[in-house]
């Protein structure tokens, strides 16, 4: 009988991709969001890709009511979508997994419209609060509003200050709590322009530094420019 012949190991060459490609930090595949509206089934997305590495920006883009809002709400795990996958550091998360609370709390840093500051609490006392429940006690938080240009400000109330002022209080939080993803909702919607570029400075200063990535929703093309990606949502 013929001894069967040694089976062939075949040794590929390595390839440093994929295996070793960084995983992206959120990686969106085929998500749909659609609302019943009067009867009517609305789209807001009808399936669309999207990842972003560790260090890179991205814009999003669109007239109001193309979605932005929706996808940072969705990316932070608050808003339900129809179909398709969204994963966040390396983990597939259903809308309502506790993962996502945790990563609310210590590792995604929200910015939104309305800058979700405690009243009774003072500017420095609220960016002090929010790095508390992330883990980072007093990360830096007077230097973080000094920064943002409200320095001064750091001992009044959220209600004796303008929202332009509220919502850079709102930025020094999210630094403060020293994210590993940042998602801002027209982070520089309610400030001049002058403003809006110094601060649009310090947000890249940020998140150049850390490496944190960034998605941001805005209709300052001057903004968008600053990124290194842009989804433009809607017609
Ligand atoms: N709960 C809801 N029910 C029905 N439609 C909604 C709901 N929330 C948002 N929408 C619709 O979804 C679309 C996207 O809204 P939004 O994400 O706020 O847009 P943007 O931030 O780009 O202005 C809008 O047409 C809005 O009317
Ligand atoms: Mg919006």
């Amino acid at each position: 009988m013929k001894k069967p012949s040694a089976p062939t190991i075949r040794i590929d060459p390595v390839d440093p991709s994929p295996d070793r490609r960084p995983e992206p930090v959120i990686r969106v595949e085929g998500l749909r969001k659609h609302f019943r509206s009067g009867g009517e089934d609305v789209a807001v997305f009808d399936g669309f890709d999207l990842s972003l590495l560790a260090g890179e920006s991205l814009a999003l883009v669109g007239r109001s009511g193309s979605g932005k809002s929706t996808l940072l709400n969705i990316l932070s795990g608050l808003e339900r979508w129809s179909a398709g996958s969204v994963t966040l550091f390396g983990d597939s998360l259903p809308v309502d997994s506790a993962r996502w609370s945790e990563l609310r709390r210590s590792a995604i840093a929200t910015v939104f419209q309305e800058a979700n500051l405690m009243p009774a609490l003072t500017l420095l006392e609220n960016v002090r609060l929010r790095a508390d429940i992330a883990g980072h006690a007093d990360a830096g938080a007077m230097g973080w509003l000094e920064r943002l240009g409200i320095g001064p400000l750091a001992a009044r109330y959220p209600d004796q200050v303008s929202g332009g002022q509220r919502q850079r209080a709102a930025l020094a939080m999210a630094f403060a709590m020293q994210p590993r993803l940042l998602l801002a909702d027209e982070p520089t919607g309610s400030l001049d322009g002058h403003t809006a570029a110094e601060v649009a400075n310090v947000l890249f200063a940020f998140q150049q530094a850390q490496g944190c990535p960034l998605v941001l929703a805005t209709h300052d093309p001057a903004l968008a420019g600053r990124c290194d990606h842009t989804l433009r949502l809607g017609a």
